[in-house]
């Protein structure tokens, strides 16, 4: 480890009752740096904090500052302070009491002479002077020197969660931990707030973690950026990094507005989306299927003919500063900005720069369930959900006999398959989610959706933790509960090992 680094996290795993909620994180924060952890509500932003701050111990895994293992070590006794979403200040005290609470009742080791001239170390309160000049030195970073005496009841959202950041401070902390700290406040109020909030981490000169779901707070405010979802780090990076070359569909969509498309490599450094073959500058083999992103700012809204593909302007709300346009194109949907007033309704063409196209690998392309069996009807269990399936595929060729047994004309065998592992496999949009509980194979909860140019790709997760990864034009909302059917005839079944092994006679 470098030694301009001073938090270490290394596979670091939390579960609650079993459920994992941080996964494998491993992330190694400089000295100085302010550092933002991004993703959505649940994604297990504070569970890693608070493991930080010592307020929860890792399932696994180590977490080390100045490159020594502190995952043990109990809350006071690390240098770090946070500053939570619900700071909670006493209402009855003022301003300069309530940032010197915590100090006047610390004590600290100092060295006492005794009668024989030597000297033993003894814990003592820290003496009032040097409270007076730590508080006043937080105040001033602040920027609430003048209201020492005014009761905390008195003051703005944004006065209070100064307070509350002068409280943490004072304690004169290597990493501040910030989690959500201006998520209370309005949106005028927070933009201020960011922008001091880098202020203050410029004066103080320490290491901060911030915490938040909000993506343009994150890219106002960051040196690196860490995006979580689901407990894992999708990608860490600069603002810039993680906006122009965002690793998966699910960090583009969650940073900043874009199209996102599914694409097939057609040529050498030749992508096909929206129904036009596109000049790219990422490589990838031929056939490929790709997920491809494209930033609204970066199409170009030309005449008829102009572009590269033709479209028509379905909507267009005028921002200010321009236009954004939807513009249909072969069923897809582009959304573009424009300074120029165009009608809706009219054709125009666009053209995107190559540099401007970043194409991903497919993070998925299909459901694998490599721990599925069969049970004794013959029917395929996934985690104790029940889909019937084509269990004639499991040997080309054979047949049901006259006693309903699996026989295989070529071989002359009987077959069992009661209990025989399998692999299942089915496509994306092959899954049917429904808002009727009372049908389909298995019930789950939406973990995530994205918008993929023309239809949704969702996660969704049933009770025995399977995930179903579903392409649906329907909407649904995270953490809605739906129900999963997929038919006989959509599932893919093989045998795990040889067919000889269920074979009867
Ligand atoms: N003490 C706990 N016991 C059980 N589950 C918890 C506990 N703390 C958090 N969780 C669960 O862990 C997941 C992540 O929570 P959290 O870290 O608070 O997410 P975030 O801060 O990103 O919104 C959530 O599903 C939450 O319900
Ligand atoms: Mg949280």
């Amino acid at each position: 480890m470098e030694n301009d680094t001073i938090i270490s996290l290394q596979h670091v795993r939390k579960e609650f009752d079993g459920t994992v909620v941080v996964e494998d994180f491993n992330l190694d924060i400089k000295r100085g740096e302010f550092v933002t952890i991004l993703g959505p509500s649940g994604c297990g932003k504070t569970t890693t904090l608070r493991m930080i701050a010592g307020f929860e111990l890792p399932s696994k895994g180590t977490i080390l500052l100045n490159g020594e293992d502190i995952s043990l070590l109990p809350p006071y006794k690390r240098p770090v302070n946070t500053v939570f979403q619900h700071y909670a200040l006493f209402p009855h005290l003022d301003v300069y009491d309530n940032v010197a609470f915590g100090l006047k009742l610390k004590k600290v080791p100092v060295q006492v002479k005794q009668k024989d001239g030597s000297f033993k170390t003894k814990m003592k309160h820290i003496p009032a002077k040097e409270i007076d000049q730590r508080v006043s030195k937080a105040l001033k970073v602040v920027d609430l020197e003048d209201m020492e005496d005014r009761d905390v009841s008195t003051l703005s959202g944004g006065q209070q969660q100064r307070v509350a950041i002068a409280r943490a401070i004072v304690n004169e902390p290597q990493v501040l931990l910030l989690d959500e700290p201006l998520s209370a406040l309005d949106h005028k109020m927070r933009k201020d707030m960011q922008l001091e909030l880098k202020e203050m981490h410029k004066k103080l000169g320490i290491t901060f973690l911030y915490v938040t779901h909000d993506q343009e707070e994150a890219l106002t405010m960051s040196d690196t950026i860490v995006i979580m979802n689901d407990g894992v780090i999708q990608q860490a990076g600069s603002p810039e990094d993680i906006y122009n070359e965002p690793v998966n569909a699910f960090v583009a969509d969650f940073i900043g507005e874009s199209n996102i498309y599914n694409g097939t490599m057609t040529k050498k450094l030749t992508a096909r989306f929206i129904g036009a073959n596109w000049d790219v500058v990422d490589d990838f083999p031929v056939n490929e299927k790709v997920d491809i992103v494209v930033r609204p700012e970066d199409v170009i809204i030309k005449a008829p003919g102009k572009g590269n593909v033709d479209g028509v302007i379905a909507s267009k709300i005028f921002q200010g500063v321009h236009y954004e346009y939807v513009v249909i194109v072969k069923k897809n949907e582009v959304l573009c900005r424009d300074t120029k007033d165009r009608e809706v309704g009219s054709t125009v063409s666009l053209s995107i720069d190559k540099e401007n196209i970043q194409v991903m690998k497919k993070d998925f392309t299909v459901n694998q369930y490599t721990d599925a069996w069969i049970n004794k009807e013959n029917q395929l269990v996934i985690s104790d959900d029940v889909y019937d399936c084509d269990i004639l595929s499991l040997i080309p060729g054979s047949v049901f006999d006259e006693d309903g047994r699996i026989y295989d004309p070529k071989t002359k065998k009987h077959y069992d398959f009661n209990d025989a592992d399998v692999i299942a496999e089915v496509d994306l949009d092959k899954v049917e989610l429904s808002d009727d509980l009372s049908i389909g194979n298995a019930k789950g909860t939406i973990l995530s959706s994205v918008w993929i140019g023309d239809h949704y790709r969702y996660l969704v997760r049933t009770e025995e933790e399977e995930d179903y990864v579903v392409s649906s034009p329907y909407s649904w909302n995270e953490n809605d509960i739906v129900s999963i059917s997929i038919k006989k005839e959509d599932i893919r079944i093989r045998l795990k090992g040889s067919a000889d092994q269920y074979a009867q006679d």
